[in-house]
């Protein structure tokens, strides 16, 4: 009997292909080619799953090109990419990859953090250029981090752990805004207090945000928010691009309205705005706050996984629509 056909639209690890090999026909994409919308259509125009990433749009559009599709398996916790009442109108599955990348995000974030308030790269470019001749008083003096206030805008699994690392570690004053409030026992655990969003931005000394990217949050952080942060303020995203509005966060870097920032994710990236690369009180990174060697692999395993469970016992591990499962 032919195995079912799925594509694997992003090069992953050979043990991943290998895994899907043994239960799927698998399409793969091991060159890494960059594909349009209408390349991963044609190329779903055959296939019963796909295994995707962040970079994949799942849509309408692609949807009608893929009449036999069930499952699209994100390996990113973040799943911005799939419109999935799209997905769920047409009955096909979506699933991500969370947990398995909390601590490791939430340990980049905090890095993030360090790196940006201790302006750890800025001064790394001034001694590899050779511009350090002598000691001086005032050389790169940045700001602390212990005992600090980090306020934390969404406050979710890796939210709450880069709270536990900041309050039990670091001594930090931990505050926090997000749709919902946490229990009492949480806020207890992550040694947190709930603020409103102007309260946040008024008070944190470093702010990291931690929310997930959706209409409603696109350009969260722009120019009147920035206004109302302290001069000394350090912002660290490591959401996604479009939270932040890239043009006004460069600007206030610029003008110095605020302190520095750090910066995983970027509107429209891999593309990174202009002003942002020439602005020296800001660290760059390209999305890799889940990028540790066993983080990746246990995504790209849960991802592989859900294909798995779903298409041969109907049983998905970490469904986003499960409303699909019922139908
Ligand atoms: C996620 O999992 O959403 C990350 O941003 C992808 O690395």
């Amino acid at each position: 009997m032919s195995k079912p056909k799925i594509l694997v639209a992003r090069a992953v690890f050979p043990e991943t292909i290998a895994r899907l090999s043994q239960h799927f026909d698998v399409e793969s994409n091991q060159a890494d080619e960059t594909w349009s919308k209408a390349e991963l259509a044609r190329r779903l125009a055959d296939k019963v799953g796909a295994f995707t990433t962040g970079s994949d749009r799942i849509d309408a559009e692609v949807l009608a090109a893929a009449p036999h599709l069930k499952i699209c398996a994100n390996m990113a916790v973040g799943y911005n990419n799939f419109d999935v009442p799209a997905m769920t109108a047409r009955g096909v599955l979506a699933t991500n990859t969370p947990d398995v990348l909390t601590e490791t995000t939430a340990d980049f974030g905090f890095a993030l953090l360090m790196a940006t308030a201790r302006r750890m790269t800025e001064s790394e470019h001034y001694l590899r250029a050779g511009k350090w001749t002598k000691w001086s008083y005032d050389m790169f003096a940045g700001s602390d981090i212990h005992g600090a206030t980090l306020g934390i805008l969404g406050m979710g699994r890796i939210g709450q752990g880069i709270a536990k690392r900041g309050a039990h570690g670091f001594g930090m004053n931990v505050i926090y805004h997000n749709r919902s409030r946490l229990s009492a026992e949480l806020e207890t655990e992550c040694k947190a207090r709930y603020v409103s969003k102007e309260e946040l931005l008024k008070t944190a000394d470093h702010l990291v945000l931690v929310l997930p990217y959706s209409a409603a949050s696109h350009h969260t952080i722009g120019a009147a928010e920035l206004a109302q942060m302290k001069p000394t303020a350090t912002l660290v995203n490591i959401a996604r691009g479009g939270i932040v509005d890239d043009a006004a966060l460069a600007a206030a870097l610029k003008n110095q309205q605020i302190a520095a920032a750090g910066l995983d994710v970027f509107e429209g990236e891999p593309s990174v705005h202009p002003d942002l690369l020439t602005v020296p009180n800001v660290v760059l990174t390209p999305h890799i706050a889940s990028s540790s060697v066993p983080t990746r692999l246990a995504m790209a395993n849960l991802a592989a996984d859900n294909l798995i469970a779903y298409l041969t016992t109907n049983k998905p591990i970490t469904p986003l629509n499960p409303e699909v499962l019922a139908a």
